[in-house]
């Protein structure tokens, strides 16, 4: 079978088997076949999406590309959680540590910015000497001793999806169901966990603009779980606005440490801990969800998630004193302050516009081989529904070279709608589906 039949078919809108699926994802990940062909499927199936079977066997495809991880001599149940991606969605550095001081274990297999979305990777990797790299041997007894630990897709877990990842992201193949669903799976089924709590993102900032493409890939998840006999609740949340204040990854594990002592966002914190609480309940260390609520907000009060934090840091070779002082941490250059062109209430904040002027100052991968600047990004000082006069701060640019600075400002500045009545709250947790 030739790999042009297989794009050919896919292109045309049949379906392929599982054993043709299974031929692409082992041909990309052994280099036996190049990127374009690979380019040119994801692009088919952008288009013309996949079938169940189809998305089961990709998932299938990609967890065998790499070893299954047994964590079954670590007592207590694995819950990991997982977002389909955001601007400002930190909720991973926040929810982990809570759930993991309330006593799960949590195998954290993370992924990299993608498109205008950030990636817990990058943001763990702002923070000096952090390794995202462990062997297995490490990941397991990390998780032994401290019931956290964070990795990504390596050569041994998921190596297919780290590399459809990063194809994805300069083939503009990203926004696709059935290839969000069976990338987060992959790797998460890989790993030895007995339940996932996903937030499903939904708005301008979300890969999903519309809730009911939210609620089908939300379904395609839990289904792929119950398929393979795991646990799997998903909400659905809402990302017409940035989560939280801060944009980009050094900024962002500032708010992550800020939250964690009880002093974080509103929104940040509600949906943190959230997650965490479900986390917490699917790993059966509280008797209600109600339960589990409580002693997550209980974890951020007493200072303990905020603990586990800097443990899991140490553990993994980063200096956890960059959550006390700041400095520690990359920091930028120069600023740039936006400003209100008229007074009036904060409508909008468009979330994927200010996750692409970030990315243009470098927090984000424009190709597969670029790196990252920790240090850029952008810190709103006003959120939807605020009033503010004119010329007011709306935000500020954080950055390290001139370059695109002039570039982000003008697309910031589209990103903030204003009126002259405020908008109509929203609900921040739309939508639970398991
Ligand atoms: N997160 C992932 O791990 N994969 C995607 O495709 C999108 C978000």
């Amino acid at each position: 079978m030739r790999t042009v039949d297989l794009i050919q078919r896919k292109r045309d809108g049949e379906e392929l088997s599982v054993e043709e699926i299974a031929l692409l994802v082992n041909g990309y990940t052994d280099g036996s076949i190049p990127d374009y062909q690979v380019a040119a499927f994801l692009m088919a199936v952008y288009n013309n999406g996949m079938t169940d079977r189809e998305v089961s066997a990709m998932t299938d495809a990609m967890i065998a590309s790499g070893e299954s991880v047994d964590l079954s001599e670590i007592p207590g149940l694995k819950v990991d959680k997982h977002s389909t991606g955001g601007v400002g969605d930190k909720t991973s550095l926040i929810a982990a540590p809570i759930a993991a001081a309330a006593g799960v274990v949590v195998p954290m297999i993370s992924g990299r910015a993608l498109g205008h979305t950030g990636g817990t990777l990058d943001k763990l990797e702002a923070i000096p000497g952090f390794r995202t790299n462990l062997t297995i041997e490490e990941f397991r007894a990390q998780l032994a001793t401290h019931k956290l630990a964070f990795i990504g897709q390596t050569d041994e877990v998921a190596p297919a999806d780290g590399k459809f990842y990063a194809l994805r992201d300069a083939t503009a193949t990203v926004e696709s169901i059935p290839l969000i669903a069976s990338s987060i799976m992959s790797k998460k089924m890989a790993v030895g966990l007995d339940a996932i709590v996903l937030d499903v993102k939904v708005g301008s900032g979300a890969f999903m603009k519309r809730q009911v493409e939210a609620r089908k890939l939300a379904q395609m998840m839990v289904g792929i779980g119950r398929r393979l006999d795991r646990r799997v609740q998903a909400l659905i949340t809402d990302m017409n606005q940035p989560l939280g204040y801060a944009v980009g990854n050094a900024l962002e594990v500032m708010e992550v440490s800020q939250t964690l002592q009880n002093a974080g966002p509103t929104d940040l914190t509600r949906i943190s801990v959230e997650l965490a609480a479900r986390m917490i309940f699917l790993g059966k260390m509280a008797a209600s969800l109600d339960d589990a609520r409580k002693l997550a907000e209980q974890k951020i009060v007493d200072g303990s998630g905020y603990r586990k934090l800097k443990e899991v840091i140490q553990a993994q070779g980063g200096n956890p004193q960059v959550l006390d002082r700041f400095e520690l941490l990359p920091n930028a250059t120069g600023v740039r302050e936006i400003t209100a062109p008229r007074g009036g209430y904060v409508s909008a904040i468009d979330a994927e516009e200010v996750g692409r002027a970030a990315m243009m100052m470098g927090a984000g991968r424009t190709t597969k081989e670029d790196g990252i600047d920790p240090a850029v990004g952008i810190i709103l000082e006003v959120k939807v529904g605020q009033r503010v006069d004119a010329g007011s701060i709306l935000c500020r640019l954080y950055y390290t070279s001139e370059e695109h600075v002039e570039e982000a400002a003008e697309t910031v500045e589209d990103a903030f709608r204003m009126a002259a009545t405020p908008p109509d709250p929203r609900e921040l947790i739309l939508e639970v589906v398991s």
